[in-house]
């Protein structure tokens, strides 16, 4: 029988790209919440475990002396920042308290427990960011994970703080990701405002979803013995290597699309905060947050230039026939992530 490995929030995002990807290696158990069991099980097939309020202390307790798991990736969260905002009670019984408990019970059991935190830590204005850098969160999204970082070390001194970049890729049961709101606006040929000085470093979310297994497993190395392999721990950042900013990903989608690049409009998140351009957003949003993820990289890490991550997301038939999809030559800055995505 091979390990459990127990990932919160399978339904999203991440957890979808993770539960795929464990299947080969891990007894995948899984967890989410307002999913209907019917729906989840019609995407994923069956989900052991399934569903539960990871804010409710006891049914989180019942849950792992359950399943006693091997390794825990935990990714269930609010993630919508202006939801936060609004909400920050809320935010703070999932993001903050629910991460600390469930590490606090994986202490007991003594096995990995992978804490999903964001780049959002970072205000913006220190870029790139390494993990000894301290965090300097601008919303309450941020705050929370920040917290709950402190929060879960404190708990469990080996549990591993995995700091994820923006992530690529399209969302299951029906739910439209950043990426899948993106692109569907750029191929009906919608003009779109991007930040351009939203410079973050992205990787797809399957990527990010290995190189998380990665850390489950045996801390990169190829066999998923938890029991018999050095374990990483401690704040890891898992970014891509290329630096680019949310108007260069809109470029990038429009150049492998063949479409008007023209689609993409820059903006600046400066010029919102100074209120010269108004948005609906209500969480303060921040400007570059690229993460400088040589730890990772230097243990076996290694995400594909972030190109060919996007090439992978955007099938052939989607590309326009009549258009020119090599990359222009100013676009070469963005793929060795040139200074000029920097600012
Ligand atoms: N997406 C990104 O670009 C990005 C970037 C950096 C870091 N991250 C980190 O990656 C993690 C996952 O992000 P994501 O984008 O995959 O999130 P997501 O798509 O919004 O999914 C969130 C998951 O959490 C579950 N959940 C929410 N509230 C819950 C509760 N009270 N009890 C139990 N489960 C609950 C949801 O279940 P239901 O759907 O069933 O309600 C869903 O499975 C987060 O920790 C986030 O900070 C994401």
């Amino acid at each position: 029988m091979p390990p459990k490995l127990l990932i919160t929030g399978a339904t999203g995002l991440l957890g979808s790209h993770i539960l795929r990807a464990a299947q080969e290696n891990w007894h995948v158990v899984g967890t989410y919440h307002r999913t209907a069991r019917r729906q989840a099980q019609y995407f994923f097939g069956e989900i052991d475990h399934g569903r539960i309020d990871l804010g409710d202390y006891s049914e989180t307790k019942a849950m792992i002396a359950d399943v006693q798991p091997a390794a825990v990736i935990h990714t269930a969260a609010i993630t919508d920042l202006d939801y936060c905002e609004k909400y920050p009670d809320d935010s703070q019984r999932i993001n903050l308290n629910a991460a600390i408990d469930l590490a606090a019970l994986c202490s007991d059991l003594d096995v990995p427990f992978i804490f999903t935190s964001a780049d959002l830590v970072f205000d913006g204005a220190g870029a790139p960011y390494t993990e000894d850098d301290p965090p300097t969160p601008i919303n309450v999204f941020g705050e929370h994970r920040a917290l709950a970082e402190e929060g879960i070390l404190a708990a469990y001194a080996d549990a591993v703080i995995a700091r994820l970049p923006l992530l690529i890729g399209y969302a299951s049961l029906g739910r439209e990701s950043f990426y899948h709101k993106l692109v569907s606006s750029l191929r009906n040929e919608q003009e779109v405002t991007l930040f351009g000085d939203a410079v973050r470093t992205p990787v797809s979310a399957e990527v990010a979803a290995r190189g998380l297994l990665q850390i489950a497993g045996s801390g990169f190395e190829d066999d998923v013995n938890v029991l018999e392999t050095e374990r990483v721990v401690g704040r890891l950042h898992l970014g891509g290597r290329d630096r680019i900013s949310l108007y260069e990903l809109g470029l990038l989608t429009l150049r492998i699309l063949g479409l008007n690049e023209r689609l993409a409009v820059p903006v600046s998140v400066l010029d919102t905060y100074a209120g010269h351009f108004q948005t609906h957003f209500l969480a303060a949003r921040s400007a570059n947050v690229a993460l400088d993820s040589s730890r990772a990289y230097d243990l076996g890490y290694d995400p594909p230039a972030f190109r060919s991550q996007l090439e992978d997301l955007l099938p052939e038939a989607w590309r326009a026939p009549d258009h020119d999809n090599e990359p222009s030559d100013d676009f070469q800055s963005l793929d060795d992530a040139g200074d000029s995505t920097d600012d």
